[in-house]
């Protein structure tokens, strides 16, 4: 239990405590070793996604269900928000039905920051435009601790698309709080030199970005965010930048390769890279049942305090 974490709602991991993400690791580590006695039996958990998932949805759905609760079925395309119903009378409509937690996917960046305060259901951030993508984050760090232990000293690269990218935010901010350093590579106009006041090392060359990095985190190119001219072509992309078996060699010994998916494969990663012996990416996707049945629960408490 997650005695470090108070909140009903997990928007973004900006601005936790090393303490609240231990706390939610550690409670996600717990319900992979044992399965937990239905702790959200009577709960009834709606999906609110009006961006594409199969991940991200299909995991929370299986974390609803494992820890007792109903998922509740619900499409934005054909709801009432297609009429011009407000985010907010939606939930709070829903949440008059019975409706205990919302997952939330959707295209504005920081559209929960003012929906969460004004309802009593929890409210989770499945991955709001660029800004965060918590939950990604925390599987992606559940399956580094799994094979490392601790962050402290680790460096870990992010590699590919990090101007669009949630994930790479989410990962950040966890990364630097638990000790970690991070790398962000990819072409100036996807990993712009700014991105150093996040707390990012930027560096354009892949090569000396891997050069005995502890990890890599590959993110796809977001081509349906993409204005024209970021890259060249995909082809000049993927000579560039693609991550092969070849160019993870040059990271630590066994140094683990993951990427959030969907892969665009031969784009930003090879097929030797993504079904090679370094990859954890299927074990980041196993990982995301337990590290959203965490989130579920350790909000529900602090929920269930303030109702
Ligand atoms: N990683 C991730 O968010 O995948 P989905 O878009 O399939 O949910």
């Amino acid at each position: 239990m997650t005695k470090d974490w108070g909140r009903k709602d997990l928007l973004g991991l900006e601005g936790l405590s090393a303490a609240e993400i231990e706390a939610l690791l550690d409670e996600a580590a717990s319900f992979k070793k044992s399965p937990p006695d239905r702790p959200l039996a009577g709960r009834t958990v709606a999906f609110l996604f009006s961006e594409a998932s199969t991940r991200t949805r299909s995991s929370f759905e299986e974390a609803a269900l494992r820890l007792g609760a109903q998922p509740l079925s619900f499409s934005a395309a054909g709801s009432s928000l297609a009429k011009g119903e407000t985010m907010l009378d939606t939930m709070l409509n829903l949440q008059a039905i019975g409706v205990t937690h919302f997952v939330v996917r959707h295209e504005r960046s920081g559209v929960l920051e003012s929906l969460a305060p004004k309802v009593a259901a929890c409210v989770v951030n499945a991955g709001d435009g660029w800004h965060e993508h918590p939950t990604q984050a925390l599987l992606d760090l559940l399956t580094l601790r799994e094979r490392w232990g601790s962050f402290q000293g680790k460096r870990v690269v992010i590699l590919g698309d990090i101007r669009h990218s949630r994930v790479a935010r989410s990962n950040l901010f966890a990364l630097k709080t638990l000790g970690a350093k991070v790398t962000f590579c990819g072409p100036t106009p996807l990993v712009p030199d700014a991105f150093t006041s996040l707390g990012a090392q930027v560096e354009h060359d892949v090569e000396r970005a891997l050069k005995g990095a502890d990890a890599v985190n590959v993110l796809r190119l977001q081509l349906e965010r993409m204005e024209q001219g970021f890259t060249a072509s995909l082809a000049d992309y993927a000579l560039a930048y693609q991550l092969t078996a070849e160019r993870a060699a040059l990271m630590k010994p066994d140094a683990p390769i993951l990427h959030p998916g969907p892969m665009n494969r031969g784009v930003e990663i090879s097929s030797d890279a993504a079904d090679g012996p370094r990859s954890l990416i299927l074990a980041q996707v196993a990982n995301g049942v337990f590290a959203r049945m965490a989130v579920l629960a350790a909000c529900d408490r602090a929920r269930s305090v303030h109702v």
